[in-house]
């Protein structure tokens, strides 16, 4: 397990867009809030569960010196938190989107069908 999320990693796990191209939208086309980082990608605009990651990234590069709560996250904690996000009835993915990681390792378990 890599110890945290890398410039590939896709921050928004609906529509896969990475850190990078996030990143580099927001240097280059300066958005003024947050939600028209849904322009790169369409990212934010499944589940919305990224939505608190594209306001980090925004705020990260609009103001230096704030601390990202993504440097301290592995891809599979990210992952898993966004499944939990899911499950709860926080959003639902688009057809096609990253499927959601299992909640526990729970042995035994199974899928019929
Ligand atoms: S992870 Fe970005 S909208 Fe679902």
């Amino acid at each position: 397990m890599r110890a945290t999320m890398n410039l590939d990693d896709p921050i928004c796990l609906c529509f896969r867009v990475s850190r990078r191209k996030l990143i580099n939208f927001v240097k280059r086309e300066r958005p003024k809030v947050p939600s028209q980082l849904s322009e790169c990608g369409g990212a934010g605009t499944g589940c919305g569960w990224c939505i608190p990651f594209l306001k980090q990234i925004h705020r990260t590069i609009s103001v230096p010196d704030a601390t990202a709560e993504l440097e301290q996250l592995s891809p599979e904690e990210y992952a898993r938190r966004r499944a939990a996000y899911v499950r709860s009835g926080g959003g639902t993915p688009p057809a096609g989107a990253e499927v959601l990681p299992d909640a526990e390792s729970s042995p035994g378990a199974s899928t019929s069908g």
